[in-house]
């Protein structure tokens, strides 16, 4: 059967995935700084499963109804505040070291951010979506190299409306170790372009993170900079996770 291998850069290009036949797609979407970092880090350190929403009146709706979920997320890379909800802070930010097995062990946490859980929604109704980051990237490829998808779409998430080079150096990360299984199908430019940038990137993630828009401002906050070096650490979660059609992200069993 022939392949497909493509990323998508920027915003722009996955809201219109929605409107697109993807039942016969796989999805890997990535926010490396930091939102798919820090859900694959609470699913290691114990959470039972996370559901992405794109707003947050929608947390706080789920929160209302459920109150033993936990609520996390960000705007402006911050966590969000009793000002920005009309009343109650939420338990936590988008910082992955937030996310230790006292606080989650257990828990079902809700979690919106800006780009991360929207590019995961928009995915939804593909074939798969699983959930890509540096920390898990070899365990994705194991996945892929097995399950052998025929359409794989790596998904960046970007920073506000445009493509990031951290995303991009994730794509490139999975594009690298597939490239063998795609080279007879139809291999994008797209995929090209990411797979060369991380080649360039690869001996120094971290001093990579200096040309990501997201990675600089990250790196001026003393209390968030060490979540930079955090999120490009590689292959320390040897699970996969995906989004369910129940909406939640979980480990693929
Ligand atoms: C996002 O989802 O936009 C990011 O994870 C932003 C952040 O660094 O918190």
């Amino acid at each position: 059967m022939p392949t497909t291998l493509e990323v998508l850069f920027a915003p722009p290009e996955y809201a219109v995935l929605p409107k697109l036949d993807l039942t016969e797609t796989v999805c890997v979407v990535f926010d490396i700084l930091r939102a798919t970092t820090t859900m694959m880090t609470a699913l290691a350190n114990g959470a039972q499963e996370i559901l992405p929403v794109s707003e947050i009146d929608e947390a706080l709706a789920i929160r209302k109804h459920r109150p033993d979920v936990l609520l996390a997320g960000e705007r402006h890379g911050l966590r969000i505040l009793a000002d920005q909800t009309g009343g109650r802070d939420f338990d936590f930010g988008n910082s992955p070291r937030e996310f230790t097995s006292e606080t989650i062990a257990g828990k079902t946490i809700v979690m919106t951010t800006t780009n991360g859980t929207r590019a995961l929604r928009a995915c939804a109704l593909s074939k798969t979506v699983l959930i890509g980051t540096f920390l898990g990237v070899q365990a994705v490829a194991g996945w892929i190299t097995r399950e052998r998808p025929s359409n794989l779409l790596l998904v960046c998430s970007g920073t506000v409306d445009q493509a990031s080079y951290e995303d991009t150096l994730g794509a490139g990360a999975l594009c690298d170790l597939i490239w063998s299984a795609y080279a007879e199908g139809s291999i994008s430019d797209s995929a090209q372009i990411a797979r060369q940038i991380y080649s360039a990137a690869r001996c120094d993630l971290y001093q990579a993170m200096q040309f990501a828009r997201n990675g600089r401002r990250l790196l001026a906050l003393p209390d968030l900079r060490d979540d930079v070096r955090y999120c490009v650490q590689r292959d320390t979660i040897p699970f996969v996770a995906g989004l369910f059609r129940d909406g939640a992200v979980r480990k693929l069993s």
